[in-house]
C-alpha cells in the first residue's frame, strides 16, 4: 500500500494495491470546497486570465484550418523544433528536435518516464515535500520513491543534507527526480546544490528526471537546467510543459528531452497512454514559445509583483513566510497564528473563518508528521483577487 498522503487516503475496494491510497488529489477537494463555500481559492495552482491572445488565436487558427486529426507521434516537427531553439536561446543547449517528445502535459512525460525506465523494485530518490505525481506515476510502475526532506532552514530557504541524500541512494536506485523551481516549497536549487546532485547521478550512473514545468518563474538570477552542466546531457530527462510558461494550464502540452534511446522508451509508454497529444494546441505552444523577451521578461515581472503583493499581507497576517525564490507558491508556517493546529485542521477551516482557500502542505510529504505546520498559498491570481484574499487574512489573523 502506498503511503503517499491525501486528504482523503481511505481504502477503495476496487482501486489496485500499487495505487490504494493516492486517493481523490488534494487540490480538487479543496477547489471543491473553494466552490462550495464561495472562498477566494489560492489552493490550486492555476491561473485566473489566459495567457497571450496571439497563442488563443493560433489554436484558433490550427483548429479552423483542419489540424484535428491525431498529430504525429512524437509532436510536430515546428513544435519539436521551437522546444529545441528554446532551449538554446535561453540556456544555450544544443538539442536536436529528434530528441523531443511532446506529451500530454508534463504529468504524461513524468508518468510515461516511469513507467519506461522503472523495473518492479527500483527505487526513485526526489525530495519531500513533492508534487503529488510523482508518488502515484512511481507507484503505477511498480517502483518506490524515496525521499530525503527539504528542511525549512535560518535564512527562510529550503534546504537538503547532502549526506543523507547520498545515503538515500540505494543498489535499487535507478533515478533521481528533481524538480527546480520547486513545488510546493519555491526552492531554486543553487549551483552548487546542482552540482552536488549531479556528481552523485555520475558517480552512482544513476539517471536524472528534472521537472523544470517554473522555468520562467525564477525570481532572481535565472534558470539553470542540470543538462546543461558537464557530462548530464545524456544521463538526464528535462521535462517541461506549456501550462504554465504561457498560462494555458487546461491545454497540456508539455515534453520529455533526452538522448535518443532514453526517448525511445519513454516514447514507447507515451504511445499506449495517450498516443499523441493535442493537435491544435501544438501550433500555438510553438506561437508561445517563439514569442519575444518582452513576454518571458514580463511574465517573471508580473509574478514578482504578485509574491511581494500577497507576501506582504502574509507577513502582516503574522505568519511565518517563506519568501519563494521561484514558481506562484508561497510557503507560510502557520504556527505564530494557529498554534494550536495543524496544516490540514487549519486549510479545512480557513474558508469558514477567513474565506480563503490555501492548501496544506503536509499532503506533499511522504511522511505526514513533517510539514504539519506549513500551508501553501498559490499567487498567479489577478491582482484584486490577491489584495481581497490578503485583506480578508489579515482581518482575520493580523
Ligand atoms: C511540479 C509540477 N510538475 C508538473 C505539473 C503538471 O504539469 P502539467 O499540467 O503540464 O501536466 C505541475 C502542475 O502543477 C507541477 O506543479
Amino acid at each position: 500500500m502506498s503511503d503517499q498522503p491525501t486528504l482523503t487516503s481511505k481504502r477503495q475496494p476496487h482501486l489496485n494495491s500499487r495505487l490504494q491510497g493516492f486517493g481523490t488529489t488534494i487540490f480538487a477537494e479543496m477547489s471543491a470546497l473553494a466552490a462550495k463555500t464561495n472562498a477566494i481559492n489560492l489552493g490550486q495552482g492555476f491561473p485566473d486570465t489566459d495567457g497571450p491572445m496571439e497563442i488563443i488565436e493560433a489554436a484558433v487558427e490550427a483548429l479552423r484550418s483542419g489540424q484535428n486529426q491525431y498529430p504525429p507521434g512524437p509532436g510536430t516537427l515546428e513544435l519539436r523544433q521551437a522546444i529545441a531553439d528554446h532551449q538554446e536561446r535561453f540556456y544555450g543547449m544544443a538539442v536536436d528536435p529528434d530528441h523531443v517528445l511532446v506529451t500530454t502535459g508534463a504529468t504524461e512525460a513524468l508518468t510515461a518516464t516511469m513507467l519506461a525506465l522503472c523495473e518492479t523494485g527500483d527505487e526513485v530518490l526526489t525530495f519531500d515535500p513533492t508534487y503529488d505525481s510523482y508518488g502515484a506515476a512511481v507507484a503505477m510502475a511498480g517502483a518506490r520513491l524515496r525521499t530525503v526532506t527539504l528542511e525549512p532552514s535560518a535564512g527562510g530557504r529550503f534546504a537538503f543534507d547532502y549526506e543523507r541524500f547520498e545515503a538515500g541512494i540505494s543498489p535499487k536506485t535507478r533515478a533521481v527526480l528533481l524538480n527546480t523551481p520547486h513545488n510546493p516549497t519555491g526552492k531554486v536549487f543553487t549551483d552548487e546544490e546542482l552540482g552536488l546532485i549531479a556528481d552523485s547521478c555520475r558517480r552512482h550512473d544513476l539517471l536524472l528526471i528534472t521537472d523544470e514545468v517554473y522555468e520562467h518563474m525564477v525570481f532572481s538570477g535565472s534558470h539553470r537546467p542540470v543538462a546543461g552542466l558537464e557530462g548530464m546531457a545524456d544521463r538526464t530527462v528535462t521535462i517541461s510543459s506549456a501550462g504554465k510558461t504561457f498560462s494555458f494550464t487546461g491545454w497540456k502540452i508539455g515534453w520529455a528531452i533526452a538522448r535518443p534511446d532514453v526517448l525511445s522508451a519513454i516514447r514507447t509508454a507515451k504511445q499506449f497512454l495517450t498516443f499523441v497529444s493535442g493537435a491544435p494546441f501544438q501550433p500555438a505552444v510553438t506561437t508561445g514559445l517563439r514569442l519575444g523577451d518582452d513576454y518571458y521578461n514580463g511574465l517573471t515581472q508580473q509574478l514578482r509583483d504578485k509574491r511581494d503583493l500577497l507576501g506582504g499581507y502574509l507577513e502582516q497576517s503574522g505568519f511565518n513566510v517563506f519568501t519563494p525564490e521561484g514558481t506562484y507558491f508561497t510557503v507560510v508556517d502557520i504556527d505564530p497564528v494557529a498554534p494550536e493546529s495543524d496544516g490540514v485542521a487549519f486549510c479545512l477551516s480557513l474558508p469558514e473563518r477567513a474565506g480563503v482557500v490555501a492548501v496544506p502542505a503536509q499532503v506533499f510529504y511522504k511522511d505526514q508528521s513533517e510539514g504539519s505546520s506549513l500551508v501553501r498559498f498559490c499567487f498567479t491570481k489577478r491582482d484584486e483577487i490577491l489584495i481581497e484574499a490578503g485583506e480578508r487574512l489579515r482581518a482575520t489573523f493580523g
